[in-house]
């Protein structure tokens, strides 16, 4: 059973992923490039959030190409819709129910900073479908959080929440990460035949703290921290500003982030 709720989203914080995503845009840049999408494609963006990404997709394509734009909460939807065009299309949809879509009808599928929303059933499923929808020779790409390297911030999270006695294992920032054994496990169990499954690390500044927490709020659609009352996340957030102080650059709150990059495809019939 999933501990992550569709749940918590508003539209302050899909407006707020809308504006404060480039993070998640620019990594999925480097996921299309890898998986070599190009014209005339036809494409799921599964995951797809208010459609950034998705519409950048429709421009490689072109008109001879199709994106598809699924995502579970309508409210990050009715943004995506916004940026629809005869290539593009949105519609509400979850990554492990793709019954929408026929079976060998795209040329690639991608989940774009969504795995590790998913549960381990929800993945499973999800990786099925996947190879279910993509036409034989099809690719499939992903990033995820890599739960070998986590994030720099968590550990510093998760000693703020233990010393308020609040840590909560089903609430984010305690989502489903998985490891890179563990991405090729689940790959090939779906039937996938694996390219390349590999950490990368990113560097990023923050301005300030809260623009840190207004990320991790907007990007996990109100789960960060939802465990916890007002005031507790005010303590948690003075806690984390104090621990931080010494992590200031020039640029900003310097962060190092680590992602799995996950790319495979099905046989070839
Ligand atoms: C960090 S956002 C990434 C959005 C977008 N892919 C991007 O790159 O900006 C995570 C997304 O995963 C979506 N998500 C959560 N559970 C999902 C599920 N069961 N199926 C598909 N998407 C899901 C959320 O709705 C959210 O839009």
């Amino acid at each position: 059973m999933t501990t992550i709720s569709l749940a918590l989203d508003t539209p302050e914080l899909a407006q707020a992923y809308e504006h404060g995503s480039d993070r998640q845009f620019n990594h999925g840049k480097l996921l299309i490039e890898a998986l070599g999408v190009r014209r005339g494609q036809r494409v799921l963006d599964v995951g797809a959030g208010t459609g950034r990404l998705a519409a950048h997709v429709a421009e490689i394509v072109g008109p001879e190409g199709s994106v598809v734009a699924i995502d579970p909460l309508p409210l990050r939807v009715d943004i995506a819709r916004k940026k629809a065009r005869d290539n593009l299309t949105t519609a509400v949809g979850h990554a492990e129910d793709l019954s929408a879509f026929s079976a060998r009808s795209f040329d690639v599928v991608y989940l774009n900073s969504v795995l590790h929303w998913l549960d381990a059933l929800q993945k499973q499923r999800a990786l099925g479908e996947a190879a279910r929808v993509l036409k034989p020779g099809g690719k499939l790409g992903f990033n995820t959080q890599a739960r070998e390297r986590p994030h720099q911030i968590e550990p510093v999270q998760r000693k703020i929440l233990a010393e308020l006695g609040k840590e909560a294992p089903g609430a984010a920032p305690y989502n489903h990460k998985v490891t890179v054994d563990e991405v090729q496990t689940l790959l090939r169990r779906a039937g996938f035949i694996v390219d390349t499954v590999e950490i990368r690390t990113f560097v990023d500044h923050a301005a300030d703290v809260d623009e840190i927490l207004k990320q991790s709020r907007s990007g996990s659609f109100g789960n960060h921290l939802s465990h916890l009352s007002p005031d507790e996340r005010r303590e948690v957030r003075d806690r984390l500003a104090k621990e931080l102080e010494a992590w200031h650059t020039p640029q900003g709150i310097r962060l190092e982030r680590n992602l799995i990059f996950a790319i495979a495809h099905t046989a070839s019939n």
